[in-house]
């Protein structure tokens, strides 16, 4: 999907829908199964050293944030930006019990970054909620000036066997999309998850050097990693 006009009011139910639900959303997203591995595995794929920035967009409730200040070390820099003020509460308080100056957590667009540079972006879980995931990673790519950027998403399996999984993988998005993009239905819901997530990942591998792209957990999850320029 290209050039969509982002939609106000779903912007505002999917905010207020990931405030809602933040404390349920973060047990799930810090321990569904085979979860850390792939936050693990995103987060080396963005190469960090001692003292980088990194900018986790739509951080959520935080989960990827302790991961990250691991790689850059008490010398480096973490900034979370996510759009829902209960996820940005949520992640705030993990940061505050864990002492962690150096991770900042604020509210805001992920498709205009509150921060000037980067050494590194993450997006994980997010390009398949943004209206046009194409000009949204152009933008970052543009505008942050990252060396490394990583995408980290679900779609549906083209793998021969995780299709076999591909009805209840779109009954499950159904049942957890905020409620605006849950009024288009199960098939259309998940096509257009398909075409954001790979327009993204088209985007970032076709305009980077020294890319990968990996399929994960039965072709389920699409790991991308790129260095612009
Ligand atoms: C599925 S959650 C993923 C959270 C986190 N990245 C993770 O890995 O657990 C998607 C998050 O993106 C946020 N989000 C959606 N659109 C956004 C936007 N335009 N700007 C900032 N955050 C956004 C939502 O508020 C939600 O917290």
């Amino acid at each position: 999907m290209t050039g969509a006009t982002p939609d106000p009011d779903r912007a505002a139910a999917a905010q207020a829908f990931y405030s809602r639900w933040a404390r349920w959303y973060d047990v799930l997203a810090r321990n569904a199964p085979g979860i850390r591995r792939l936050r693990a595995d995103a987060v080396s794929a963005l190469d960090l050293s001692p003292g980088d920035t990194v900018v986790d967009l739509g951080c959520g409730t935080g989960a990827t944030l302790g991961y990250l200040r691991k790689r850059v070390g008490p010398e480096g820099r973490v900034v979370g930006v996510d759009a829902a003020g209960g996820a940005v509460a949520r992640a705030r308080s993990h940061v505050k019990r864990a002492g962690w100056s150096n991770v900042t957590v604020c509210q805001g667009d992920a498709t205009r970054p509150p921060v000037d540079r980067a050494d590194a972006v993450l997006a994980s879980f997010l390009v398949g909620m943004l209206p046009d995931p194409a000009a949204t990673v152009n933008a970052w790519l543009d505008g942050l000036d990252p060396s490394r950027v990583v995408l980290l998403d679900l779609a549906r399996s083209t793998h021969p066997f995780g299709r076999l999984l591909n009805r209840p993988f779109g009954v499950v998005v159904a049942a957890t999309a905020p409620p605006g993009a849950r009024e288009d239905g199960e098939r259309s819901l998940v096509a257009d998850l398909d075409r954001r997530v790979a327009a993204a990942h088209r985007t970032l591998l076709d305009s980077c050097t020294a890319t990968t792209h990996d399929r994960r957990i039965g072709g389920f999850a699409y790991l991308s990693a790129g260095r612009p320029g």
